[in-house]
């Protein structure tokens, strides 16, 4: 897996683990020759798009159109001082190991999946567990949209309008119990439609957790839509959740489940490789993660590198909730 270091018995070719690197250089190689801005889609930096014209029209087929109830109005409250990431880039740098570990692969092999039907599970500590059906979900609970900062702990990072509900709005429905202090959120098994989960190295499928308070935090959203359409598969259809302060990992995609307990869940990083990925895993700075430094991170549109920010720029909304410095 690129830069998420797994025990030996995982570990991968350089070639495969390296894939930055790789897009870095070539973007180099076109810039040496005059042509790292040139705009082949709309102003897409062409560095990180793969393939021919061909292959980028399939990319493009993986988008779903918008229809009702997208797009959502956007909330104004939630803006950011730097550009959207191009649609396109997003929707082919992924990080989703059910389906595989190179980035600009999954989109290929998420074609696969299917989102439809889906149901998420709430149970645990909640005086009304529930199974909802996705399209249920999106019926009863409104969807506004809203742009974030999102910071994945291999540094690089994205712009994105990301569509959803605000996950303080679906715990008030469920009402936890004065005893819960936890939700675990835990994503699909099936490993016939998502071949990484044959590799049975990972403890799939994969899983998550948040404290209670950071689940009822305003940022906290359960996405459902991302530029103003119901998300790709690559991106987690059809909901994920999305923490915009804590590195990428947090962000579970393709819910299936949703616990609220009373003790502190395991997480998958975490139970894979202890000393690199703890349970907060809030986007800092002046936390290097044991293998490199954190200070800075680069954009996955310009391929620039940019200071990161304490709480990823969300001090202000969260670091109430953590007395330390975590
Ligand atoms: N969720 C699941 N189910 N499986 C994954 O492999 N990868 C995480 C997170 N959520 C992952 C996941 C990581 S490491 C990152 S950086 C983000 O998803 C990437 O989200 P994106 O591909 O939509 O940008």
């Amino acid at each position: 897996m690129p830069l998420i270091r797994i025990p030996k018995r995982w570990e991968l070719p350089e070639s495969q683990v390296t894939p930055e690197s790789i897009y870095w250089n070539r973007r180099r190689f076109l810039k040496a020759l005059g042509l790292g801005t040139v705009s082949l889609l709309g102003g897409f930096w062409p560095g990180l798009l793969s393939g021919a014209p061909d292959e980028q029209d399939e990319l493009r087929a993986t988008i779903p159109p918008p229809h009702k109830p997208y797009p959502a109005p956007r909330n104004p409250r939630f803006q950011v001082d730097r550009p959207l990431t191009p649609e396109l880039i997003a929707a082919q740098y992924n990080n989703f190991y059910e389906f595989t570990l190179k980035k600009n692969g999954v989109w290929k092999l998420a074609r696969r999946f299917r989102p439809r039907p889906w149901t998420i599970e709430i149970s645990g500590e909640v005086h009304r567990p529930t199974t909802l059906d996705i399209d249920q979900l999106l019926a009863r609970f409104p969807l506004e949209e809203r742009v974030y900062r999102f910071r994945c702990v291999e540094a690089w990072s994205m712009v994105v309008p990301w569509t959803g509900i605000p996950f303080k709005k679906i715990l008030d429905f469920v009402q936890p119990t004065g005893q819960a202090r936890y939700v675990r959120f835990v994503s699909f098994y099936r490993p016939e439609e998502a071949p990484g989960q044959k590799d049975r190295s990972y403890p799939w499928p994969y899983f998550e957790g948040l404290t209670l308070a950071e689940a009822s935090n305003e940022l906290t959203l359960l996405a459902t839509g991302i530029y103003g359409h119901p998300l790709p598969n690559q991106h987690g259809a059809p909901a994920r959740i999305v923490v915009p302060w804590k590195y990428g990992y947090k962000n579970i995609k393709s819910v299936v489940k949703i616990e609220l307990t009373r003790k502190r869940p395991p997480t998958f990083w975490n139970t894979l490789v202890p000393d690199e990925y703890d349970f907060w895993s809030n986007v800092n700075p002046n936390k290097p993660h044991p293998r490199w430094s954190q200070a800075t991170e680069r954009d996955i549109a310009t391929g620039r590198r940019i200071p990161t920010l304490l709480y990823n720029g969300y001090a202000q909304e969260v670091a109430a909730l953590y007395k330390e410095s975590r």
